[in-house]
C-alpha cells in the first residue's frame, strides 16, 4: 500500500500552499525580463575581496582552520556576539553575551519566537501589510492574526490598541523601511506603540533587517533602544531581530535575536534542537568582514540603492497614470504602490510577465487576511537605474491599458 502523504501531513501544515504566484516568478530567469519581484541585495555589491581575504586568514594556519572548520556553541561565536553587543550599544542597549543569540539568519529567529510564543489558536498582532516571511515562520504555529491598518507614519494606534485588548502574544512590526511598503515608523507613533505594548503587558518583536539601509533623513532609534531606555539600558518588553543578510551577505545565513536573557536562555535551546548553531565558519568569516568593513560598506551600499530609489521614484512620477499612487521610502529596498481599486495585481502580474516582460509582487501576498489585492511591490535593489526607468516606463504603459 502506499502512503497518503495527504493523510499523514500533521493537521498544522494543511493551511500550507505553494503561492499562486510562485509558477510565474519561475519565469524570472529569462533575461529579457526586467524583475522588480526579488527583494535582494545586488550581487555586484557583495563585499567579495574582504571574504577572500577572511577567508585566506582562516585557512592560514591548520589550528585557525580546525576551529573554523569544528562545532561551535549554540549561542554564536563569542567575537561575533560581541561585536553585536557594541552595535546594539550604540542603538541605546547595554546588551550582555547572554542576551544574544546568534541565527541562521534573522528568518530563523522568527521561526523560533513563533514556536516559543505562539500555541494554536493564539492571537498575533501584524501589520498591514506585512513581511511575508514572518506570516510563514508563525503561521505553522497555528496563530490567528490580527492585522492593523498602517498610515505613513506606521500602525494606526487606535486599531492596535483594539488589538492589545484581545490579549495577544506579541506584536510583530519591521519599523524601518518595511518589506513590502518601504514605510518607516515615525519616532512619536514609536514611542506611543511601546506606550501601548507595555499598557497590556504584550511584547514587541521588532524586525531590523533594513534598518542600516537609510538614504534620507536622520536615523530613528530602535524599538528595543527606546524601550531599554525606560529599563535602566536593558532590553525588556522587546525582542529584536537583526541580520547580516542586506547590509554584508544573505548566503552566510548570520542573524540574530536580542532580547532579555530569559528570552534568549530558551530560545538558545530550540536552537540547540534545530540544529545546533549557526555555521561556524560563516561566524568566524563575518566577524573579520564586520570589525573591518562594517561602516565604509554600508556607507557605499547607501550610495548605490539611493541611486536607484531615485531612479524608481523618478521613473514613476514622470510615467504613471493618474490613479496610481506610490511610497516614498526613506530607504530599504522597495516602493509600495496602490493601483485603482478594479485592477488586480495578481492579474496585472501575468499580463506584465507576457506582455512587458517585467516582474514585481502582487500586494496581496503581504497581507494576513489576503486583502490589499490593488496593490503590487516593486524592489529596486538589485536591477540599474537604466533598467528601473525601462520597467517602470512599461508596467505604466501597461496600466494605462487596463
Ligand atoms: C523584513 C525581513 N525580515 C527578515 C528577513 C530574513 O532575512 P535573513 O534570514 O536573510 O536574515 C527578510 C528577508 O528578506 C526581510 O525582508
Amino acid at each position: 500500500m502506499t502512503v497518503d502523504w495527504g493523510h499523514v501531513f500533521a493537521g498544522r501544515v494543511s493551511g500550507m500552499s505553494a503561492s499562486e504566484i510562485r509558477e510565474l516568478l519561475k519565469l524570472l530567469n529569462r533575461p529579457e525580463i526586467i524583475s522588480f519581484a526579488g527583494g535582494i541585495p545586488d550581487p555586484d555589491f557583495f563585499p567579495s575581496s574582504a571574504i577572500a581575504h577572511a577567508y585566506q586568514k582562516v585557512f592560514q594556519s591548520n589550528a585557525g582552520a580546525g576551529s573554523a572548520l569544528q562545532y561551535t556553541i549554540s549561542e554564536g561565536h563569542t567575537p561575533l556576539r560581541e561585536w553585536i553587543c557594541t552595535y546594539m550599544g550604540k542603538h541605546g542597549v547595554q546588551a550582555g553575551l547572554d542576551e544574544v543569540l546568534v541565527t541562521s539568519g534573522s528568518q530563523q529567529a522568527l521561526d523560533f519566537i513563533g514556536k516559543l510564543l505562539i500555541g494554536p489558536g493564539d492571537l498575533v498582532v501584524v501589520t498591514a501589510p506585512t513581511y511575508l516571511g514572518a506570516l510563514q515562520a508563525f503561521s505553522p504555529y497555528e496563530p490567528r492574526y490580527i492585522s492593523v491598518p498602517m498610515d505613513e507614519e506606521g500602525p494606526e494606534l487606535a486599531a492596535l490598541e483594539a488589538a492589545l485588548a484581545e490579549k495577544p502574544k506579541f506584536f510583530y512590526l519591521v519599523p524601518d523601511f518595511q518589506n513590502p511598503n518601504g514605510t518607516t515608523v515615525s519616532l512619536a507613533r514609536r514611542e506611543a506603540l511601546l506606550d501601548l505594548c507595555e499598557k497590556h503587558g504584550v511584547p514587541v518583536v521588532e524586525d531590523a533587517a533594513y534598518t542600516e539601509l537609510r538614504y534620507d533623513g536622520e536615523p530613528l532609534p530602535p524599538l528595543v533602544g527606546l524601550d531599554a531606555a525606560r529599563h535602566g539600558g536593558k532590553p525588556t518588553n522587546v525582542i529584536y531581530c537583526g541580520s547580516f543578510s542586506k547590509t554584508m551577505v544573505p548566503a552566510m545565513r548570520v542573524g540574530w535575536v536580542l532580547a532579555t536573557a530569559e528570552v534568549v536562555n530558551r530560545l538558545v535551546l530550540m536552537k540547540q534542537a534545530a540544529d545546533l548553531h549557526a555555521s561556524t565558519i560563516n561566524q568566524i568569516i563575518l566577524h573579520d568582514v564586520v570589525s573591518q568593513i562594517f561602516d565604509s560598506h554600508v556607507k557605499t551600499l547607501r550610495s548605490h540603492y539611493k541611486e536607484r530609489r531615485d531612479a524608481m521614484l523618478a521613473a514613476l512620477a514622470e510615467y504613471a497614470p493618474p490613479g496610481v499612487t506610490w511610497t516614498k521610502p526613506q530607504g530599504g529596498m522597495f516602493v509600495w504602490l496602490e493601483l485603482p481599486e478594479h485592477v488586480d495585481g495578481t492579474q496585472l502580474l501575468e499580463r506584465a510577465i507576457k506582455e512587458a516582460n517585467v516582474a514585481f509582487v502582487p500586494g496581496s501576498a503581504f497581507f494576513a487576511d489576503r486583502s490589499g489585492k490593488n496593490t503590487i511591490r516593486m524592489s529596486f535593489s538589485a536591477t540599474s537605474p537604466e533598467r528601473i526607468r525601462e520597467g517602470v516606463r512599461r508596467i505604466c504603459e501597461l496600466l494605462k491599458r487596463v
